[in-house]
């Protein structure tokens, strides 16, 4: 496929599902996970901050870590892929779908509805007794561990850790919008975590079309109709603005 070809079939295409990783924010400055200069995981290692264990075993540094992210998150500023993702979702309403790896929220704050949040949301906590979920304070005056505001207990953040499940609602209608898509678009992820990495399948076992956009290959690449090799922002607006 050529990427005339792959416009046409975004253009054309009555369905369209989008998954995003890390890379679709790199550009508002979020460090990604797996980068070796700027990723996350280059300067920790997951299963001492991103996991239940870790989390049961020094909850204080656990949460000092997401704090901080949290803070992060709320003073970046949604970049041109989140906001041409959200023009993309204007242009086809109902037929599109939209599900990100991102805890950082940005999809939501560059106008995007029809989304789910596969790994969780920073600015939200989970109380481990009941199950409530209330979002944070301002990150100016938040000092974790937030209390629950229906029955006290302390809560975690509400992000899903290796070795937990993904939310069941929003997965599940996440793998029908990728089976029923035309087009499928990757958007700025590596590829390597399952079961969000799987969707990008989904959609080429149904014999739909998928184009990714990453400057580098990924682990999805070769299963994939067509790759988009630059950084989200200019990839994307090269998929939707052929006059550019
Ligand atoms: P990764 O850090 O694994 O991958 C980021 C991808 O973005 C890489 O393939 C980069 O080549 C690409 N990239 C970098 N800059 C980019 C840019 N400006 N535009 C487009 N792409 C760019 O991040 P994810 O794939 O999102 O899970 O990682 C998946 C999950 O692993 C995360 O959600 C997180 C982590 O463990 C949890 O926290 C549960």
């Amino acid at each position: 496929m050529t990427l005339e070809q792959a416009r046409a079939a975004l253009a054309a295409a009555r369905r369209v599902a989008v998954l995003t990783g890390a890379g679709a924010s790199a550009e508002s400055g979020i460090p990604t996970f797996r980068d070796a200069q700027t990723g996350h995981w280059a300067r920790f290692r997951p299963e001492d901050l991103a996991s239940p264990d870790a989390y049961r075993r020094d909850p204080e540094t656990v949460w000092a870590w997401y704090a901080g992210r949290y803070r992060d998150v709320t003073q970046a500023q949604p970049n041109e892929a989140h906001h041409l993702l959200a023009r993309l979702e204007r242009e086809k309403g109902d037929g599109f779908f939209l599900a990100t790896q991102n805890v950082d929220g940005l999809h939501a704050r560059a106008g995007g509805e029809r989304l789910v949040e596969l790994h969780g949301n920073l600015s939200t906590a989970r109380c481990e007794t009941c199950g409530t979920v209330a979002p944070l304070p301002d990150p100016e005056t938040f000092t974790p561990p937030p209390g629950c505001p229906v029955c006290a207990a302390p809560m975690r953040p509400n992000i899903v850790w290796f070795g937990e499940f993904l939310p069941e609602l929003a997965l599940e209608a996440a793998t029908r919008a990728f089976e029923e898509a035309d087009v499928a678009l990757i958007v700025g992820t590596s590829g390597q975590v399952y079961p969000a990495a799987g969707l990008a399948l989904e959609t080429r076992r149904a014999g739909g079309v998928v184009i990714e956009v990453n400057p580098d290959e990924t682990e999805l690449t070769p299963y994939l109709t067509y790759s988009v090799r630059d950084v989200a922002s200019r990839g994307l607006l090269a998929l939707l603005d052929p006059t550019d």
